[in-house]
Parts: C-alpha cells; structure tokens; sequence
C-alpha cells in the first residue's frame, strides 16, 4: 500500500476508519486507500457547506481569488506528485498527467479573470408608460454545489467545476470518482494548505454506487454538476430532487471523410482523436463514417499510423495503456468479438494482456454491430463504409449520443452544410473531436448531457440573477 488520504471535511483531514482500496490499472493491484465515508460524515460535509456559505460570499472577489491563487500555485509546484498519482490510479501517461494540471492551472487563471468581468446588468424602465425605474440585476451565488467528476480527468473535470463555483461565492461538496480519489484527495491536501475558510471546500470519497443517493438528495445543495456515464446520469436525473442539474455524459463521436479530404491530415487527427488515453475520454473519435469510393486508402493510411501506437506502462509513458480496470476491458472486448463474429474486419490490434488492450482497428463494421452504437471508452475504432453524404448524415444523426462530431473535406461549403444538418452539440472541421481548449463552451444533448459548461457558462449555471428596482 503506497498512499493513504484523507477526506476533507469543515477545513479538517479526515477518515472514519473505513477505507476504500485504490485498484492500479497497473497491474490490479492496491495503489492506495482513501476513506469509505458514510451517512454521517456526508450529511457534515454539507452542514458545514451551508453554515460557511454566506460569509465567504460575503469575501470580497478579490479574497476568495487569493486562495484560489495560492491553490494554483499548489497544484503547479507539485504537479510531478499529481501526475504519479494519476499514472498509478487511472493509468495516464505520466505526460499527459502534467499537461493535465497545466491545463487546469489554465482554467483557474481564465475562470478568475472571467469572474472579474461578471457585471450586474442595468436596466432603465421602458414600457408601459413606465420611465421612473431603474433595475440593477446582479449574479449571486446559487448556494451550495455538489461536483461529482469520472476517472478519466481527475483533476481538469474537477478543477472545472469547483473553482467557477467557489470564486463567485458559493462552497462545494466533490465527489471524486474512486479511481481518482487519490488525486482528489491529494488537491485537498493542498487546499487543506491553502487554507481556506472552514466548510467552503469539501472533499468525500467512497463508492457511487454506496453513496450517490446520499449525496444527490441531501437537502443543502442548489445545484448537481455531474460528468460521467449516461446511465448514472440517467439515474440523478430521474432521482427527483429538484435540483438544478449539470450532467456531462457519454458520447459517440463521429469522424466523417469525405471524397476530397486531406487524408493525411485526416488520418492524424483521427488517430489522435481516438486513440489518446487509450480512447477513454468522452470527445474521442468513436466511429469513422467514410466514402466508400476513398475506404481502402484511409484504411490503408490509418493501418500505418495505428501501428506506431506502442503499448505498455503509463509510467514509460507509452501510447496506449490498460483501460481502467478488468471489467472495461472485458468491455471493450466484448464489443471486438461482437463485430468479429458478425463479419467486420480486424486491419491491426485486438491483442490482450489483462486490461491492456492493443490498438485496434476494424474495418466494415455495419448497423447491425454493437461497435457501431456503443461508446467503447477503450481503443478501438470502427471503420463505417458509407454510399455517399446523406448516409453519413443519417448514420451521425442515429446516435442517442450528441456530444461532437468532425468533417474532413477541402469543401468548406460542403462542410458548412453538412455541420447544419448534424443533430449533436459541436462540429469541428479538419480537426478531431475535443473539449480543449478549455474557454469553449462544451455541451451534448440527449444521452450527452444538459446544460453548458465552460468558463463563463460554469459561472452563470452556479449563479442566478438578484434584481434591485430604485424608483425614482
Ligand atoms: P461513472 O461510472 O458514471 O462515474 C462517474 C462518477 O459518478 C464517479 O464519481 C462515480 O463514483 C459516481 N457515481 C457512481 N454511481 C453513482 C450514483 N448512483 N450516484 C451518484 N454518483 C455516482 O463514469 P466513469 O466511468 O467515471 O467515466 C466514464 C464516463 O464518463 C464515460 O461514459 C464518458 O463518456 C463520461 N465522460 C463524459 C464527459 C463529458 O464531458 N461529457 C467527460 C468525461 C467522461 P465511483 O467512481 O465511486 O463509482
Ligand atoms: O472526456 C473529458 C473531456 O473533458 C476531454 O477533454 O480536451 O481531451 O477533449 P479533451
């Protein structure tokens, strides 16, 4: 056993005595132990949130940036700590962790700056005859926020709801997800330094499955931000707490070739778009829907590519690494069997040891596969032939997934009009699929979320509006 953390509760680090083993996708053993917290513990957690609320609001924006300043300053001085965490608990190459925290040193400068520019809105009376007032409609703090993030971006998914919640004034219970508590824990370690007034920031971990009613309907919160799968997403929605609700969720990204893309470009991004992590993230490159009459050379193009996807140990920081743990892989496999069996064909990848899992190529997947639907979150990438256009429109657009989707064309009115046409939250052009930068608004519809996150759209879903009317 290699780290123990504490729990952060009302400005203390705490345990109960009941621990949670950290599974390392590593090697499937223990990495570490964070407390497996109850009833009791979380109900604190969010007294200690509502009772602090109203005086650190009542900070001036200036003192609630400072600590979020001298968090940053944390998180960056001990981002190599961050990244081991990360390589260990989740499996992300030990480069990609760092970029990680570097992004989100980012976030917090971007989200500070944007709250500076959060100006109450004047209105003078103009209607009805009425000219004697003035409105003054200000943001305030919604309340009390409750964050739960996934495994795959334990500290950008987290930082992303917690720091435009807390610089506006209101405090926050997160949830990380268990294989990531560790770096959740490890960031309220460093907050813990910071020291920030007690109950603001609180930070609880045990299982979803244990705790996650507990956590949606406690009475205290104001509003759900949640990032994670569409069936606890689906869950928490249909849960019935009235809650203001944020869900970031699952996707199937489509990456669509026309005739007369740069396939070379294409083929870069693509890989990337796919690959990266091991394709566990919610933007990757999920299915490639292309012209049937360019299929063999894209094919031929991304065969190449693929296969200089070395696998191996984040912490040799190699390409692909095992998925987060035996039942993903079992997963993913399952998914690469069904498409087999039904007749696709295997151009590279499909070797397994554990939850490691080769890059993996499959060319003529059809309708009738499972691949061609389901969000793998593992690396493999179907490859969907396509008579023209209006079948990749129409094959894009039968997803329940709406998170993103790409074109690749030299036709940019081509690509103007298909992206009209496409039913999904965002369309890139010549470039993959992908959240960053981190100052767009991200959003899906229908199984891919509700609602904006971002830098400014965070803000205004943690706030609502205060108006004041002078009469004069
Ligand atoms: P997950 O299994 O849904 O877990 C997400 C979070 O919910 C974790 O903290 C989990 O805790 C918690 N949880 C589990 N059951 C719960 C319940 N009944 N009530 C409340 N919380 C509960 O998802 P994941 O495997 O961590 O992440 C992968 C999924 O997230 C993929 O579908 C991916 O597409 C999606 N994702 C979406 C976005 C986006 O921005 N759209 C970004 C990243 C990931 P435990 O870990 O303790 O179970
Ligand atoms: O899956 C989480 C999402 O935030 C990924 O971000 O920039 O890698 O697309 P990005």
């Amino acid at each position: 056993m290699n780290l123990e953390l504490n729990a952060l509760i009302n400005g203390e680090l705490i345990n109960n005595g009941d621990w949670l083993e950290i599974i390392s996708p590593i090697n499937n053993k223990p990495y570490g132990r964070v407390p497996a917290l109850k009833e009791k513990e979380i109900n604190e957690a969010f007294k200690w949130a509502r009772q602090s609320q109203k005086e650190w609001s009542n900070l001036t924006l200036f003192e609630r940036i400072s600590y979020l300043q001298k968090w940053a300053k944390l998180l960056e001085s001990h981002k190599t700590e961050l990244a081991k965490i990360m390589a260990h608990e989740i499996g992300k190459s030990l480069k990609d962790g760092q970029v990680e925290v570097e992004r989100s040193i980012e976030y917090i400068d971007y989200t500070i700056e944007e709250a500076k520019r959060v100006f109450p809105e004047t209105l003078t009376g103009d209607g009805w005859n009425i000219k004697n007032k003035l409105g003054i409609f200000s943001r305030v703090p919604k309340g009390v926020i409750l964050a739960i993030s996934p495994f795959n971006y334990p500290v950008n998914l987290s930082i992303a709801k917690i720091v435009p919640s807390l610089v506006v004034g209101n405090t926050v219970v997160f949830k990380p997800a268990t294989n990531g508590s560790l770096t959740g824990l490890y960031m309220a370690k460093l907050a813990f330094e910071v020291g920030f007034p007690k109950g603001v920031f609180n930070v609880v971990t045990g299982r979803g499955r244990d705790i996650g009613d507990l956590l949606v309907l406690n009475p205290e919160i104001d509003v759900i931000s949640f990032t994670g799968s569409v069936a606890v997403g689906n869950h928490i929605r249909k849960l019935g707490h009235g809650k203001y609700l944020v869900l970031e969720l699952g996707g199937k990204d489509p990456a669509l070739v026309l005739k007369d893309a740069d396939l070379t470009k294409a083929v870069k991004e693509i890989v990337a778009g796919a690959y990266a992590y091991s394709g566990q993230r919610c933007t990757a490159v999920k299915r490639v829907l292309v012209d049937e009459t360019i299929a063999d050379e894209l094919v031929k193009l991304l065969k190449i590519e693929v296969s200089k996807l070395e696998a191996g140990s984040p912490l040799d920081n190699k390409a692909i690494i095992p998925v987060i743990d035996l039942k993903a892989a079992d997963f993913v496999q399952g998914l690469i069997d069904d498409a087999l069996v039904k007749k696709a064909t295997l151009i590279l990848g499909n070797q397994r040891k554990d939850n490691l899992i080769s890059a993996t190529l499959i060319d003529h997947v059809t309708s009738e596969m499972r691949l061609a639907w389901e969000e793998p979150f593992g690396p493999v990438l179907p490859i969907i032939r396509c008579k023209n256009v209006e079948e990749m429109i129409t094959l894009a657009n039968k997803s329940n997934f709406k998170l993103q989707a790409c074109i690749f064309t030299k036709d940019i009115n081509a690509a103007l009009n298909i992206a009209n046409e496409l039913e999904t939250g965002t369309v890139n052009i010549n470039g993959r699929t992908q959240r960053g930068p981190d100052s767009f608004p991200f959003f899906g519809i229908n199984d891919s979320g509700q609602g904006v996150q971002g830098i400014r759209e965070t803000i205004n879903s943690v706030t609502r509006f205060k108006g004041l009317v002078i009469n004069y």
